[in-house]
Formats: C-alpha cells, structure tokens, sequence
C-alpha cells in the first residue's frame, strides 16, 4: 500500500499533536498502510534555524518526503497559524517537495476562534508546495485530548468520529484498504 510520512510540527515534549499524529498512524497501518512518523522537534535546532540544507538530519527529512505517497501534516495552532518549527523545516525542502502528494492537514489548538487556521494559513503553503490533493483537514481542541498517566491518549467521542472519518478518507485517497466496520 502508501507510504505515509505522519510529521508533527510541535516543538512540545509533551505535545497533544505529536500524540494524536502517533494514535492516527495507528488506524493508517490498519488500513495497510507503511507510516513513518517524523517529529520536527526531534531534528537539529542549529539545523532548522541556520537553513543549513546540506545537514544530514536535513537531507534525511526532505528524503523521507520524497519517498512518500501521503503525508499527514500536525501542527498546534501558534498565534493563529501553524507552528514556526513546522515552517522551519517547510522553508528547508525544495519548492515542489509535496508533488503529487496526498496530504491530510492537522491542527490542535485551544480555541475554536482559529478552526480555520488550517485554510487560511496551513493550505496556501501546502499548495504552494506542489500538493497534488490536500483531503479535508481537521482542527481539534486541545481540551479533547486527554493523556493518562500511562502517557495513553484519550479523545473526545465527537472528535474521535470526526478524526477517524477524516483519516479513513485520506486512506480511500491512497488506494487503502477499507477498515470493517467492527474494528472501526
Ligand atoms: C505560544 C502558544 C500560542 C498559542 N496560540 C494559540 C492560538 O493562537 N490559537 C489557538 O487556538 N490555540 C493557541 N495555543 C494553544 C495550542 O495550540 C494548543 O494547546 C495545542 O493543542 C498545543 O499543541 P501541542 O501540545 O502539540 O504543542 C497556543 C499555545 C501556545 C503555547
């Protein structure tokens, strides 16, 4: 099936987005897709900020991109746009990075003042970038997700049902295979 890059652009150590982007991977590789996971917090800050293109952790990110059929893009909303960090890596890969791409766009925010952050700030870019279909995105509020102590993620019913239709249709996007009802 797809190979699917699941990019978080939190630059929280315990951020709700990362594990989010990491519960969806899972209902992703039951569709039958391969995920690769990718938190932007995790590369080079010197890296990031210097623009130094040629870093390893650079080249090995923009390959990552360039192996991939979808990427799902996480990011908390900022000062109603995306995170600095997910546009300091964006600013690092080439112009055309997600050509031909099927990405599914994602943001976590405390507000719903900003719900459309993801098309007036998110989309422009994600275009500007070649995407060949960006699905139908999804804002989720930061207070339906909750995180046991175990470090287990738990979400909101209503949010939950939104997610897993907006993740099944990025799927169908990507030739995945169908999940049967009962293992919803
Ligand atoms: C510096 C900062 C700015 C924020 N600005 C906004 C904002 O403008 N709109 C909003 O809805 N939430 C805003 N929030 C709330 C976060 O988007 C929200 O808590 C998000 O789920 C955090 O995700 P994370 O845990 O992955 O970092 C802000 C949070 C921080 C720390």
């Amino acid at each position: 099936m797809a190979t699917v890059l699941s990019v978080s652009g939190s630059p929280s150590a315990t951020s709700r987005t990362a594990r989010l982007l990491r519960h969806l991977d899972a209902r992703l590789e039951r569709h039958g897709h391969e995920v690769i996971p990718l938190d932007v917090r995790t590369l080079p800050a010197g890296a990031l900020l210097g623009a130094d293109f040629a870093h390893p952790a650079i080249t090995r990110a923009t390959a990552l991109f360039a192996r991939a059929d979808g990427v799902v893009i996480g990011t908390p909303i900022y000062k109603a746009a995306y995170s600095g960090l997910l546009k300091s890596l964006l600013d690092l890969l080439p112009q055309y990075a997600l050509e031909g791409k099927t990405v599914l766009p994602l943001a976590t925010g405390g507000t719903t003042a900003h719900v459309l952050a993801i098309d007036y700030a998110l989309r422009p870019v994600l275009n500007s970038m070649g995407a060949g279909h960006i699905v139908q995105g999804w804002f989720t509020l930061d207070k339906d997700l909750q995180t046991g102590p175990d470090g287990a993620l738990t979400i909101a019913p209503g949010s939950a049902e939104a997610l897993a239709q907006v993740v099944d249709r990025f799927s169908l996007a990507l030739g995945g295979t169908p999940l049967l009802a009962a293992a919803g």
